[in-house]
């Protein structure tokens, strides 16, 4: 029997035709004289009716289990008018067995396919069977086609698609590397890369002009709802281009894969933000624009006010900001609940005032400053205010910028139907690590300084901004990227304002330092997380329901049950000993 048809295939226009389909019992159910047979493959479900007068295929449909697998032909036939189902393609339809074989038995499957309250260490041990939802499926198909889609764009934009290694020296992208020992260099390692960037900046300067891939990346960071050890990019660099260039690019490039996956028109250009404005009014460098509830400072009202958690977070260089929520009508219970989630953020205190004037505050704030802070936040009615205050602004940030997502989503604000698309530019080129104690470069450190800022790279190297930006849907960073440097002094300049070394930088960069003084051109790129793509184009928020084999939190994979340990003859040719200490 040769397949004739998909199952969901099999419609109306086929009655009276034979068909062959081939597929998983999805369920059969037995109605004395007619057995019924929901047949499922990729594509959806089709209703296959074995009569008992057919005594043969009756009494092997009768053996028939859940996830058996099987081929059927036989005539397309109109459903009786009761039996007909308008939620499914094939569902006034249904095939009137003829032939019918057994091609895989199946035991019983440790959890229903369809049952959505299966645990999901228990999902990813037998994906294979999790992947058999039609969810599932469909995630996977949209991802497929998305990655057709960006080709399409791509190749018909002069870009070529060309691969880079694997087996490379590390990318310092801020994650730790995973790391891979040589059998023939004793005690040398190979990292996989975190990303392509050095490899599409020595593309450049071989001339490739536009360069992108589809490609894993691996990075050993602590895993989040959005976040794999290993993971998708859409990478790309071009030359010869400035930065309206690339986002002009990868607008239209956004705007076709929208139309061709969802048929949605997203209207460009994006707005775009500076880092600066976005962390002031948002509390974010990823701000979700969706919704309101922008932070504002209120310092200047408060400041000397007595109490001590404004007065000391203002004096130590620190701010008092404040949300507000329209019409809100929280419990106690509720208000308490965001006490501690600000704490997850490091934040010690958080306050409100509601819009009549009601406040824990009133002790310390007079009612000219509590009027001044409603007046501020233009609160009316039922609005209550939440405000934060903390020594440092990234805390204070940090903890409003989430609350406020936090309580969206819990209001509805949040729906997943409307892209909210906005670039954020100029980031700063360092950020101050003090567990370090040195600067680290913001993005990475082949990202080039804005030019107004070159003659702040060594009075106030904390001042400098990059010619950085990312791409943020709906309070997801979808993707980052920049102008790159191509001159070897200014290369080396930024690498010694990170503190590198000479010997660092001549054993970790060298070779892309060295290509510099041969001829590279102005060039700069960006990077996609696909896999956030896929799953933001399909309104999901957990990345492993678009990637097949996903790991889990601790970065294992609970279906081969890697990572594992190796045979000592392994270790010994790669002349490694395990310590006992972890
Ligand atoms: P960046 O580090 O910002 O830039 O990465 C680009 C995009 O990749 C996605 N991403 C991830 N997705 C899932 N899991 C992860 N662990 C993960 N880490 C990053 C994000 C992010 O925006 N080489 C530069 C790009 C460039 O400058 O051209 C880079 O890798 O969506």
């Amino acid at each position: 029997m040769k397949r004739s048809h998909m199952c969901n295939d099999v419609t109306e226009k086929n009655l009276g035709q034979s068909v062959t389909v081939k597929g998983w019992v999805h369920k059969r159910r037995n109605l004395g004289q007619l057995i019924f047979i929901s047949l499922r493959d990729r594509t959806g479900l089709v209703q296959i009716v074995v009569n008992q007068e057919q005594q043969n295929l009756f009494e092997l449909a009768q053996t028939l289990r859940s996830e058996f697998v099987i081929e059927a032909s036989g005539k397309v036939i109109a459903r009786t008018l009761e039996n007909i189902n308008l939620q499914m393609n094939t569902g006034k339809i249904e095939i009137e067995a003829s032939e019918l074989k057994i091609l895989s038995q199946a035991d019983v499957p440790p959890f229903q396919i369809l049952d959505e309250n299966v645990k999901e260490d228990l999902r990813l041990k037998y994906r294979y069977l999790d992947l058999r939802r039609p969810q599932l499926q469909k995630n996977l198909m949209v991802r497929h086609k998305t990655a057709q889609s960006i080709r399409e764009f791509l190749n018909a934009n002069g870009f070529l698609e060309i691969e880079t290694p694997f087996l490379t020296k590390s990318t310092p992208e801020g994650a730790r590397d995973y790391l891979v020992p040589s059998r023939i260099h004793h005690g040398k390692f190979y990292a996989l890369p975190q990303s392509p960037q050095l490899f599409k900046q020595l593309l450049m300067v071989a001339g490739f002009d536009r360069y992108y891939q589809i490609v894993k990346c691996f990075r050993d960071e602590d895993l989040r709802a959005d976040r794999q050890p290993e993971f998708t990019q859409v990478d790309m660099e071009l030359s010869f281009i400035d930065m309206d260039d690339i986002i002009s690019i990868n607008e239209n490039l956004l705007k076709k894969v929208f139309k061709d996956i969802l048929n949605v028109e997203i209207q460009t250009p994006f707005l775009r933000m500076t880092y600066n404005e976005a962390m002031e009014r948002f509390g974010s460098d990823k701000p979700d624009v969706r919704f309101d509830m922008e932070l504002k400072n209120i310092s200047d009202i408060v400041q000397n006010c007595g109490f001590e958690i404004f007065d000391s977070a203002i004096k130590n260089g620190g701010s008092v900001r404040a949300i507000k929520v329209d019409n809100a009508n929280f419990s106690r219970r509720q208000l308490d609940s965001f006490v501690d989630f600000v704490k997850e953020y490091k934040a010690k205190f958080l306050a409100n005032i509601s819009a009549n004037g009601k406040t824990s505050l009133s002790k310390f704030l007079s009612d000219e400053q509590i009027k001044k802070i409603i007046s501020r936040m233009n609160a009316r009615d039922n609005d209550l205010i939440l405000i934060c205050a903390d020594a440092s602004n990234k805390i204070v940030f940090d903890a409003l910028g989430n609350l406020r997502c936090h309580i969206a989503k819990k209001l509805n604000l949040t729906n997943t139907n409307d892209y909210k698309f906005l670039w954020v530019t100029e980031f700063p080129m360092f950020e101050w690590s003090a567990e370090e104690n040195k600067f680290l470069a913001m993005h990475h450190p082949f990202t080039s300084p804005m030019d107004e800022d070159l003659n702040l790279l060594d009075s106030a190297p904390q001042n400098v901004r990059a010619k950085a930006y990312d791409i943020i849907l709906n309070g997801f960073e979808l993707g980052g990227g920049s102008l790159r440097i191509y001159n070897y002094e200014l290369q080396k300049k930024i690498f010694d304002l990170i503190n590198l070394t000479e010997k660092d930088i001549q054993e970790r960069f060298g070779f892309l330092l060295e290509a510099f003084k041969y001829g590279a051109p102005p060039h700069g790129g960006l990077a996609y997380g696909f896999d956030r793509l896929v799953m933001l184009l399909l309104g999901n928020d957990y990345i492993r329901d678009v990637i097949a084999f996903p790991k889990v939190k601790n970065a294992s994979c609970p279906l081969t049950n890697a990572p594992e340990t190796i045979y000592p003859q392994q270790l010994n040719e790669l002349g490694i000993k395990i310590s006992d200490e972890s």
